[in-house]
């Protein structure tokens, strides 16, 4: 087929998609999917606000509805967006199928082909695979334990043209579960202010936080509407839902909504009431708070294990919240090789190789391990036979 347009070019099958399908197999232990614990979901609550939506007085939920979101939606997510120091209404916030949407919205709004993209190094890979189509060229800024080096990102500022984006996922980054500082939010958005570029902060592991204090988001920092705020019910309600929200300034989501109008029309109108009826007649903020315990042993079961049972020469992240932590073996270890040749055919376990989380400059020397989907007694034989092989790989 030679009729592609050029932006087909750039999409290309996830180097991931191949081994995830694995991930559904019961024989493999699994540190590579992102995906919640489906035990967390509330669905008692969601399955009597289903019942209760389809029936006759109801048949509005199965209708079309407003291309912004449902207008009483869009008031919650404001009043909670408010309540986390970012004054909103419903005017302020359009919903979106997932956070997903917002990145794919935001970038066929601010870039054109040959613009520059920066990204944190690592950065989220679905967020590169939402950017691509626009054709943007990408710079990546390295991080440290505090996020983003904003020292590192200024001096690109400085030296590259067209700049458009600043993509950051600062609460428990995907992958590496970083969370960028207060200081370093600070002069992200003075940078931003210098060059006149536009922030994208993506945060949908912002309220899953295992220990210490929330960090002001970006967005809050943000004087003159230049960061565009993309939240998610996936990790707080249910992934399934699709639902997530853009918080922009009223001239950036005025376009931004007739961007989705013409890429879906709406989000669907049973899942937005569902979503109406879940906040309002019961309290997120205790369901998010029962959730935290069980990731957080998660996390402390992962980070133990492997200490205990990793060889020396490998680092990985002490993430406070979200899902994952980021591991570093010594250069010489590719791990999409260790995984292909060792890992799962030895010990039928899988993580996420982390090449394709770098928008340029790939590094084959990481991978990224996600504690939320595992079983503790998997978790810890698929830690330990991991150590093996990696012992028996480096030696
Ligand atoms: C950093 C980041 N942004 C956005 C998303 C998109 O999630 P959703 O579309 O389900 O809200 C994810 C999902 O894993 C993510 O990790």
């Amino acid at each position: 087929m030679t009729a592609f347009a050029r932006r087909a070019e750039r999409i290309q099958p996830s180097a991931i998609r191949e081994f995830l399908a694995l991930a559904g197999d019961p024989g493999i232990t699994s540190f590579a999917g992102g995906y919640p614990d489906p035990t967390l979901f509330p669905m008692g609550e969601l399955h009597k606000i289903y019942d209760d939506l389809l029936t006759p007085d109801n048949a509005s939920a199965l209708q079309y509805t407003a291309s912004d979101g449902l207008p009483e939606l869009r008031a919650q997510v404001a009043a909670r967006l408010t309540a986390d120091g970012m004054p909103s209404t419903a005017d302020d916030v359009l919903i979106t199928q997932g956070g997903q949407q917002g990145l794919d919205l935001t970038a066929k709004l601010f870039v054109d082909a040959g613009d520059v993209i920066v990204t944190e190094r690592p950065t989220f890979l679905g967020a590169l695979i939402a950017f691509n189509p626009c054709e943007p060229r990408y710079v990546s800024v390295p991080m440290d334990e505090e996020g983003m080096d904003v020292d590192a990102l200024e001096q690109v500022l400085r030296t590259t043209e067209r700049v458009k984006l600043i993509y950051t996922v600062p609460d428990f980054q995907n992958p590496t579960g970083r969370t960028l500082g207060l200081a370093r939010r600070r002069r992200l958005v003075e940078l931003a202010e210098e060059f006149d570029v536009v922030i994208l902060e993506d945060t949908p592991y912002r309220e899953l936080r295992y220990e210490g204090e929330r960090v002001p988001s970006v967005k809050s920092l943000d004087t003159s509407g230049r960061v565009v705020h993309l939240g998610s019910f996936s990790k707080i309600l249910a992934p399934g839902l699709r639902l997530g929200w853009v918080l922009a300034a009223p001239e950036v989501l005025e376009k931004l909504s007739l961007l989705k109008l013409a890429a879906d029309t709406q989000n669907g109108t049973l899942n937005m009431r569902a979503a109406a009826a879940y906040l309002a007649g019961f309290d997120i903020e205790s369901h998010i708070a029962s959730m935290l315990p069980t990731y957080r042993s998660k996390r402390d079961l992962m980070l133990r294990t492997v200490a205990e049972h990793f060889p020396d020469g490998i680092t990985w992240t002490q993430a406070q919240g979200g899902l994952f932590t980021w591991v570093t073996f010594p250069e010489r270890l590719d791990v999409a090789a260790f995984q292909r040749d060792l890992l799962i055919p030895r010990a039928g376990v899988i993580v996420v190789p982390g090449a394709p989380f770098f928008a340029e400059r790939p590094e084959a020397h990481h991978a990224r391990m996600s504690f939320s989907g595992v079983p503790d007694d998997r978790l810890v034989s698929g830690v330990r036979a991991m150590g093996g092989l990696l012992r028996e790989a480096l030696s």
